[in-house]
């Protein structure tokens, strides 16, 4: 039977709400500082209204498209988000299954509950994955991390570039944000990686040398004094010193800029996500969608350009592929299916997406991806008229 009491992505946003503890669901829903980026990363989508067309002979639609050499089923997939056993006691996990049973890919935090072996096994051969990375001060520590990835048949690395420091989340300096005792990072679970913490790092993660990091560990999360980020890291060595250690491919996540697209394609890597990281980090910056037309301007088709933040809507996917992205992610969204409903609800949550995503498609006269383009959008001016594109 279907469920009727979660039709949309936003009833799915608030049933999960009735579900979280308060630490639970201000870490998972909170932006930085005044949220400005956050809730303007919503209301891009709205600044766009559809140019349907019709009589396109819409009685077979293909929402597919590719990634990594695979087909996933329609152009959105899992965007790496820190905990989710906050969530459910599946985490990751149930994540990954929902994924593999929808047909999309996911990336994995560095700071998943589950262990990516774990994560990589409900999928392995149907889907594919991408472990993000945090580069430590220690190198030696995220080396382990993605040598480890590609042990456990990962395919690319998603480098997260918008963390030299972590952005201010008020309330989760209010609560007090920890990782319950029970749950552990478990992509640090093996001695022999996190043996290389130094002390200082070993300290802000709140553990003892050779233990995994444990509650209370700066991780995505805390103010900067926690952090163990490498705030040194640049273009001019560190796409170069990824490129010595892992044969993955090497993704760029958290550009928002034309300039930096073209320091991506210039220092050879393999694809862009335009994020700002869930409103999570600066606060103030542009919305994802407002940034996407310069970056898919300035990559020229050389590389691909993924985008994630705010995406709620079959429409907003829709709108995201016509101006030039490649393929959109959801951080929050598996996050509030878990905790509707564990694995089931993130499937709830893929399927109303896709769905939705179909309907818009067909409706817009779309019976391929590729057939989305500029020319189905017209933007809405702040007086409330409209502009061709
Ligand atoms: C609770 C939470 C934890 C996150 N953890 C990570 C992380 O560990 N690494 C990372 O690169 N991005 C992380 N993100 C950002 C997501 O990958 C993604 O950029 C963002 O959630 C997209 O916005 P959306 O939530 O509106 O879909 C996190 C986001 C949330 C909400």
């Amino acid at each position: 039977m279907s469920n009727l009491e979660v039709l949309s992505i936003a009833e799915l946003e608030a049933a999960a709400m009735e579900k979280m503890d308060k630490m639970t669901r201000e870490y998972y829903n909170s932006g930085s500082d005044r949220e400005i980026t956050l809730r303007d990363n919503l209301a891009a989508f709205d600044r766009y209204r559809l140019r349907p067309r019709v009589l396109k002979d819409v009685s077979r639609i293909d929402t597919s498209t590719q990634l990594w050499g695979k087909k996933i089923s329609f152009p959105l997939c899992i965007a790496p988000a820190a905990m989710a056993k906050l969530a459910h006691p599946s985490g990751e996990v149930g994540i990954s299954r929902a994924a593999a049973n929808a047909g999309v890919a996911v990336g994995l935090s560095s700071f998943s509950t589950s262990s990516m072996e774990d994560v990589v096994a409900q999928g392995a051969g149907a889907i594919d994955y991408a472990i993000q990375l945090y580069v430590f001060q220690n190198r030696k520590t995220s080396e382990v991390l993605v040598r480890r990835a590609e042990r456990a048949g990962f395919k690319a690395v998603f480098l997260t570039v918008d963390t030299p420091y972590l952005g201010r989340r008020i309330n989760e300096v209010r609560n007090r944000f920890k990782l319950p005792p029970h749950l552990q990072l478990l992509n640090f679970e093996n001695p022999g990686d996190v043996a290389v913490y130094s002390e200082n790092e070993t300290k802000a993660h709140g553990g003892d040398k050779g233990k995994p990091p444990a509650a209370g560990a700066g991780v995505d999360s805390i103010l900067p004094q926690g952090n163990v980020n490498d705030a040194s890291l640049n273009w001019e060595t560190d796409i170069q010193w990824l490129r010595s250690i892992t044969k993955l491919e090497i993704w760029v996540k958290g550009i928002l800029t034309a300039e930096d697209t073209l320091l991506a394609v210039q220092h050879g890597v393999d694809g862009i996500i335009i994020s700002n990281h869930g409103g999570r980090q600066l606060d103030g910056v542009t919305s994802t969608l407002d940034a996407l037309p310069e970056c898919v301007a300035a990559a020229a088709g050389r590389i691909p350009v993924h985008i994630d933040g705010g995406i709620r809507r079959g429409t907003d996917i829709f709108k995201a592929l016509a101006l030039g992205a490649d393929c959109c992610w959801v951080g929050r969204i598996p996050l509030w299916g878990l905790a509707y409903d564990g694995q089931a609800g993130v499937e709830l949550a893929l399927k109303l997406l896709y769905e939705e995503f179909k309907l818009c498609m067909s409706l817009a006269g779309c019976k391929s991806v590729k057939e989305i383009s500029r020319d189905h959008l017209i933007r809405v001016k702040t007086d409330g008229t409209l502009a061709r594109l």
